[in-house]
């Protein structure tokens, strides 16, 4: 069996949550590869609100088996003092590798230290995801597998501490005790001991066995350490490539890849943006859309579809489809744009270049429509969403095979 795969082709917040959570009520495994308790989504259900940033969106269905994988750093406070206490029910249905990395409260120090002395901020959600993946690939990290001896740990971690003086000193950081470390690292082993497992060799039989597998991408591609807009972007690889890395399977073990894309475009945090909008309609968006971040509660910059750089996400996550989300937060504009194409150095280009700062964007605009809200079918459609729809399919040169029409679950059109 392979694995069906979920990724962001925008800078996130492209609404997955709605995606993943609707997929996972029919899968067996979920697995999230990359990225940090950064990302965010708030799911509903019955009435019930639950945040879920580390945990897979499998949590929610009683049947699920989730994974965190060896790609996503793991802060054990966020998990277990916010997250988990919100589930009772986790035990055999969870399990973190013993290969992903720590995030300890010492990195987020040091991000919002460092953000705060930036010229240009790259605007971190300050949760101490780029120290954490740093510290992974300087080879000073600390795994998860390493709370099987948690004294020689807080050894390990306080010679770190004396290593590093100088920045905690000129960043004025404090840095706890090793008996202070070790107390905290006893309670995250207490608490997270029957979770810790290796998850790559689970997921393997999991496949084997032919269960259906779901991975849940964080965060966008152009927030891709390699492929976003760096260096304001994320730490992680955030692409499909990433769920290889991240988790232990080969490209070959991966299916179905369906992108998730907004109608229209957010950013958070800073860097370029293309096809935002300064004006009213971004406003409109911004309101209508409800664009402000789950995990900092940040307005979120809003813009028109920029179908250069979709196109572009599109090919590099492999993508077989894409899942268009807030179709209706675009009702009753007048007209709709889309950018569909840069002019970069004098020149019209239609391909993503090194620098997305530089570009202005060239539009197309579209008749509106008066409201796609609560459309359950595609035959329903106005024909000017109809025709939106179909600019979209054609510039990103992807299928378009589901449409969100509303955060109700139900309001979802499957395209055929
Ligand atoms: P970091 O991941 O906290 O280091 O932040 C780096 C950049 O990624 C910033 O622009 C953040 O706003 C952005 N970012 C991180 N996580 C998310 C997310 O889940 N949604 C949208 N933007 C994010």
């Amino acid at each position: 069996m392979k694995a069906d795969l979920i990724v962001g082709l925008q800078w996130g917040d492209e609404g997955k949550g709605k995606i993943v959570d609707h997929l996972a009520q029919n899968a067996d495994v979920v697995c999230r590869f990359a990225g940090g308790h950064n990302a965010g989504h708030t799911i509903v259900v019955d009435g019930t609100k639950y945040a879920l940033h580390l945990l897979p969106s499998g949590v929610l269905n009683p049947e699920a088996i989730n994974i965190i994988g060896n790609g996503v750093v793991v802060s054990p406070e966020n998990l277990i003092d916010k997250e988990m206490k919100q589930f009772d029910y986790l035990e055999d249905r969870l399990f973190l590798s013993d290969k992903a990395h720590l995030l300890l409260p010492y990195h987020s120090l040091i991000d919002q230290a460092k953000e705060k002395l930036r010229k240009r901020a790259i605007g971190t959600t300050g949760k101490g995801i780029g120290p954490a993946y740093a510290d992974k690939i300087l080879r000073v990290g600390h795994r998860v597998g390493e709370l099987h001896h948690a004294d020689k740990l807080a050894e390990k971690i306080a010679n770190y501490f004396e290593l590093n003086r100088v920045l905690f000193s000129a960043l004025e950081i404090g840095t706890p005790t090793k008996d202070e470390l070790l107390k905290d690292l006893n309670r995250y082993y207490e608490k997270l001991k029957p979770y810790i497992a290796d998850t790559t060799q689970m997921i393997w039989k999991h496949l084997d066995d032919g269960k259906r597998v779901l991975l849940e991408g964080a965060q966008g591609t152009m927030l891709d350490i390699d492929h976003g807009t760096y260096p304001f972007v994320t730490s992680s690889n955030t692409v499909s490539a990433g769920a290889c890395t991240g988790l232990g399977l080969n490209p070959k073990d991966i299916g179905k890849v369906t992108g998730i894309a907004k109608a229209y475009c957010t950013r958070v945090g800073n860097g370029p943006f293309p096809s935002e909008d300064f004006g009213e309609d971004g406003e409109k968006m911004a309101q209508i859309g409800q664009e402000f971040g789950t995990t900092t509660g940040r307005k979120r910059r809003c813009g028109w579809f920029d179908a250069v750089a979709l196109k572009h996400a599109s090919r590099l996550n492999g993508c077989d489809e894409i899942a268009l989300m807030k179709l209706d937060v675009l009702d009753g504009f007048k007209e709709v744009k889309v950018c569909v194409a840069y002019e970069f150095e004098g020149q019209e280009i239609d391909y993503v270049p090194y620098d997305l700062e530089d570009v202005k964007p060239i539009y197309k605009s579209f008749k509106g429509w008066d409201i796609v809200e609560g459309v359950r079918e595609y035959d329903k459609l106005p024909d000017e969403a109809k025709a939106y729809v179909k600019a979209l399919e054609e510039l990103t040169m992807t299928k378009i095979g589901i449409i969100s029409t509303s955060p109700d679950r139900k309001d979802t059109i499957i395209i055929k």
